[in-house]
């Protein structure tokens, strides 16, 4: 398979090809991800939930963001990575958001970034885009603004749908080229998809976006505290982990292992 480009997933677009994405937070995931034939992997602030254990994606910091985008990027997958910004590493100011940018690209190996956001904040994806750092915009319902929308709620219902149309719209405009649309009515995400020359990437967004997301925890079953209506698992990993764990504890404490051929002469 050759390396994927972001002219290859606009071309994907135009042929009616769905895009698959899943999110990868390490090497060893980065590469079963890659082997699995994914067209991106997006290094997702979600790390900061399924990996470091926080309610909300907003303590995730610059530093451990570059560290999981250092960690995927050095598998060396075919699929395009893509780094995920943090809360306030791009809303400050345009500098500091190209700045932060930049790191992922020239520090982490990423080909491009997302960032979470509409109208308000199609001013920093025209100036990153312009400086040749790709950007993939992410509307609807955006994590970090949790606190603005009072809990993760499906946002763009009734007469919101509008807004959230002028937010596709516009950060098409500033210039990225594609959207994650998360959280949005189905009829809402295929108007919009038709209308974009760049491509949608729906997660709880319906089918008829140009192509899906999801987080690899939630599709394996590695997390158990919750799993959103929009996701398929397609594994039930934790238990099996767990009977393993159970496993080895029982073989060391009965003495079964290790055995002869597990120790050296
Ligand atoms: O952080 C993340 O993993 C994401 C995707 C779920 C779109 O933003």
């Amino acid at each position: 398979m050759k390396k994927m480009t972001i002219p290859e997933l606009l071309k994907m677009k135009q042929h009616g090809q769905r895009i698959t994405v899943l999110t990868a937070y390490d090497f060893p995931f980065a590469r079963l991800v890659d082997g699995g034939g994914v067209d991106v992997i997006l290094v997702g602030d979600s790390a900061g939930v399924v990996f470091a254990g926080h309610e909300t994606t907003l303590p995730v910091t610059m530093d451990e963001m570059l560290y999981h985008v250092r960690a995927v990027t050095r598998a060396e997958p075919k699929a395009l990575v893509v780094a995920d910004m943090p809360f306030m590493s791009y809303q400050t100011s345009v500098e500091e958001a190209c700045r932060n940018c930049g790191r992922m690209i020239k520090d982490g190996g990423a080909a491009a970034v997302k960032v979470e956001g509409g109208s308000n904040i199609s001013h920093v994806i025209s100036a990153v885009s312009s400086i040749d750092i790709p950007v993939m915009a992410h509307i609807g319902l955006t994590p970090q603004s949790v606190h603005r929308m009072g809990g993760y709620k499906v946002q763009g219902r009734n007469d919101q749908a509008e807004r959230i149309m002028a937010d596709a719209l516009a950060v098409e405009h500033a210039g990225a080229f594609a959207v994650v649309l998360e959280g949005i009515p189905a009829v809402l995400a295929a108007d919009i998809s038709s209308r974009l020359t760049i491509p949608t990437i729906g997660i709880g967004a319906g089918p008829s976006c140009d192509g899906q997301v999801l987080v690899i925890h939630d599709i394996l079953g590695l997390c158990e505290k919750y799993s959103p209506k929009f996701v398929k698992r397609y594994a039930d990993l934790a238990p099996l982990i767990s009977s393993a764990v159970a496993h080895y504890v029982a073989d060391v404490r009965s003495g079964v292992f290790p055995a002869e051929e597990h120790s050296f002469s």
